[in-house]
C-alpha cells in the first residue's frame, strides 16, 4: 500500500517507535529508514485489526506489549532473506580448515560438536550446516550433532520446521546438494531429506531480549555459532552486547561467524580475527587467559574443611581439579559456620561477577578453592556446575551434582540442573528421573514442569506434554507476571506462560 498524507504517522511519533523496536526487537530504523518503517507497519496495521496506522501506532506505545505480539509484529520488520549455502566461501573454509580440526579433536574424545545458527529465518543455514557434516563424518551416526537454530520470525521457524523449499532458496546452491539431499515434491519444490532435518532444532529466540547462554534453552558451550546479517540492523552498542553474549556462549577456541559487514561489533568483542584465503571468522581467544585480579588469601591456602552437618561414619569426597577426602563433620557450631559462610561471600560474589563477564575458567578456580573449604555450599556447587556446562565439560558437571546431592539430598535445585545437563548427554530416561525427583522436592518448581513437558513434546507425546504443560500454568497463575523464575537465566513467570501458551496450540492440534 502507498503511504498517503492521510495514511503516515507523525515524526515524534515515528522517533518513538524506531526507539521501541530497537530495544524490544533489536531492530533499527534510523530517520533516513522511517519511510521503510511505515511501508512495513502497513500489512501490520491490518493483520492487529487497525485500518488507520496512525491508531496503530498509537496502540503499539500506549500497550504492554506480549510477547506473541511481538512475535507477529517482528514477522513483518524482518528480513528474511536467505539460501542454502549462502556465501558459499564460509562453507569452504569451514570445511577445509575449521571442521577438520574441530572433529579429529572430537573424535578422540565426546563425539559430539554443537552449533547454534541465531537468526536461521527460514532454515537454509542451519540446514546447510547440518548438510556439511553429514557430509564430513562418515559415520555420523555415533556422534552427538547439536544443531539449534533460532529466530524471532515465527512463519520463517515454521517455514524451517516443514524443510520444503522453492528454487528461490537454491539460487546458488551447487547441484550436488540438490541431488544428494533432497526430494521432489509438489509444484517442483524440493523438500529436505528426513535424516538431515532432524540434525536440527528450530526454536523462537529474540537475541535483544531472552537470555543467553542459558542452560535451560540447551544455548551454551558452542563449537561455532552462525549469527550472519543479523547484527546489521541493531544499533552498534545492542550488535555489541549481543556479541559479548556470543562469545560467553562458545567454548574457548569456538568459532564465530558473522556477515561480511558485520566484523565492526565482533572486534570490540573479546574474539581473535582469523583471516582465511577467502573469509574472515572470529575465534573466542583461549590463549589470553586473563589474570584473575581477585585476591583472597583464605581461597589461596584452602585447607579441607569439615562437611556441615555431614554422617559421621562416611567420609565426604570434594570434587575439585584433584579429588580430595574429607574428614567427616564432627561438631562444628552454627556460628563457626555463619563467619566461615560471611568470609567466603566476597569470593562467590567475584565468580558469579566473573562467570557473568563469561570468564568461566577464572570464576571456576575460584568456586572450586570455595567448594575444597566448605565442600556443602550448594551455591558455589550450582554456579560451578554451570560454569562447567558452559565450557562443555558435561562430564564434570555431572559429578559435581551427583556429589552435591549425595550431601544435600533434597535441594530440588539441584536434581533439576543435574536434569538439565542429563539432557544435553540424550540420557532421556535418567533426566525425566531426576525432574520427577525435583517434583517431588519441591511441587511447585515450575521449571521442572515444562522441561518435562518439552521432552515429551519433543517425543511426539502431545498429550503428556500438555498435562506437564498445564500444571506449570497452574503454578505460574499464582505467580507476578515480572517475578524472575529461580533458576531460569532471567526467564520470567509472564515469558514462560506465554511460551507454554504458544506451544499448547501446537500440541492441541494434532
Ligand atoms: C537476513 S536474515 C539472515 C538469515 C541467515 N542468517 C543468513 O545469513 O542467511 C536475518 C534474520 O534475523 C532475524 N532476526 C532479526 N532480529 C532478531 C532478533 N532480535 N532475534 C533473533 N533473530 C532476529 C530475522 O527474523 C531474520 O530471519
Amino acid at each position: 500500500m502507498k503511504i498517503t498524507a492521510e495514511n503516515t504517522v507523525p515524526k515524534a511519533m515515528l522517533r518513538k517507535l524506531s526507539s521501541f523496536i530497537s530495544v524490544r526487537i533489536g531492530l533499527y530504523f534510523p530517520e533516513d529508514r522511517w519511510n521503510t518503517l511505515q511501508e512495513k507497519l502497513q500489512p501490520a496495521c491490518r493483520e492487529f485489526g487497525f485500518r488507520d496506522i496512525g491508531l496503530f501506532a498509537e496502540w503499539l506505545l500506549s500497550t504492554p506489549l506480549e510477547t506473541s505480539h511481538l512475535e507477529k509484529l517482528a514477522a513483518y520488520l524482518t528480513i528474511g532473506e536467505t539460501y542454502f549455502f549462502r556465501n558459499i566461501n564460509t562453507y569452504e573454509e569451514l570445511e577445509k580448515k575449521v571442521l577438520p580440526e574441530l572433529i579429529n579433536s572430537r573424535r578422540k574424545s565426546s563425539k559430539s560438536i554443537r552449533i547454534w545458527s541465531a537468526g536461521c529465518s527460514s532454515g537454509e543455514e542451519p540446514y546447510s550446516l547440518a548438510i556439511l557434516l553429514h557430509k564430513m563424518i562418515p559415520d555420523i551416526k555415533d556422534w552427538k550433532i547439536t544443531i539449534m537454530a533460532t529466530d524471532i520470525n515465527l512463519k520463517a521457524l515454521a517455514k524451517a520446521s516443514a524443510g520444503v523449499y522453492g528454487k528461490w532458496s537454491f539460487r546458488k546452491t551447487p547441484q550436488w546438494i540438490k541431488d544428494g539431499y533432497f526430494r521432489k515434491t509438489k509444484g517442483n519444490s524440493l523438500e529436505l531429506l528426513t535424516h538431515i532435518k532432524k540434525m536440527v532444532k528450530f526454536f523462537f529466540h529474540n537475541l535483544a531480549e531472552d537470555p543467553f547462554p542459558s542452560l535451560i534453552h540447551d544455548l551454551t558451550s558452542f563449537d561455532i555459532i552462525f549469527c550472519r546479517n543479523v547484527l546489521m540492523y541493531f544499533q552498534p552498542h545492542l550488535a555489541k552486547e549481543i556479541t559479548d553474549q556470543l562469545n560467553y556462549s562458545l567454548l574457548n577456541g569456538g568459532w564465530l561467524v558473522v556477515g561480511g559487514s558485520e566484523g565492526y561489533s565482533v572486534s570490540r568483542s573479546n574474539f581473535v580475527t582469523v583471516s582465511f584465503t577467502d573469509a574472515i571468522m572470529y575465534r573466542k581467544d583461549h590463549l589470553n587467559r586473563d589474570i584473575v585480579e581477585f585476591r583472597d588469601k583464605e581461597l589461596q591456602v584452602a585447607t579441607p574443611q569439615p562437611v556441615p552437618g555431614f554422617s559421621k561414619n562416611k567420609p565426604a569426597e570434594v570434587i575439585s581439579t584433584g579429588i580430595k577426602k574429607v574428614k567427616p563433620v564432627t561438631d562444628d557450631s552454627e556460628k563457626k559456620i555463619l563467619k566461615k559462610k560471611k568470609l567466603l561471600k566476597p569470593a562467590y560474589e567475584k565468580a558469579l561477577e566473573l562467570f557473568e563477564q563469561g570468564r568461566y575458567m577464572e570464576a571456576g578456580d575460584i568456586l572450586t578453592g570455595l567448594i575444597m573449604k566448605e565442600p556443602g555450599n550448594g551455591e558455589a556447587t550450582k554456579l560451578l556446575v554451570k560454569t562447567c556446562s558452559n565450557q562443555g565439560k558435561f562430564k564434570e558437571a555431572i559429578k559435581l551434582c551427583e556429589k552435591n546431592i549425595e550431601v544435600n539430598k533434597f535441594d530440588p535445585v539441584m536434581h533439576y540442573l543435574l536434569a538439565l545437563i542429563l539432557r544435553e548427554q540424550n540420557i532421556t530416561e535418567k533426566v525425566v528421573m531426576e525432574l520427577n525427583r525435583t517434583i517431588y522436592l519441591d511441587p511447585d518448581f515450575v521449571l521442572a514442569y515444562y522441561t518435562l513437558g518439552n521432552i515429551f513434546f519433543r517425543n511426539g507425546s502431545a498429550k503428556k506434554a500438555e498435562k506437564f504443560y498445564d500444571n506449570a500454568l497452574s503454578i505460574l497463575d499464582f505467580m507476578k507476571e515480572d517475578e524472575i523464575l529461580p533458576e531460569a537465566d532471567g526467564l520470567t513467570a509472564g515469558r514462560l506462560s506465554e511460551i507454554i501458551s504458544a506451544k499448547k496450540v501446537k500440541t492441541d492440534t494434532p
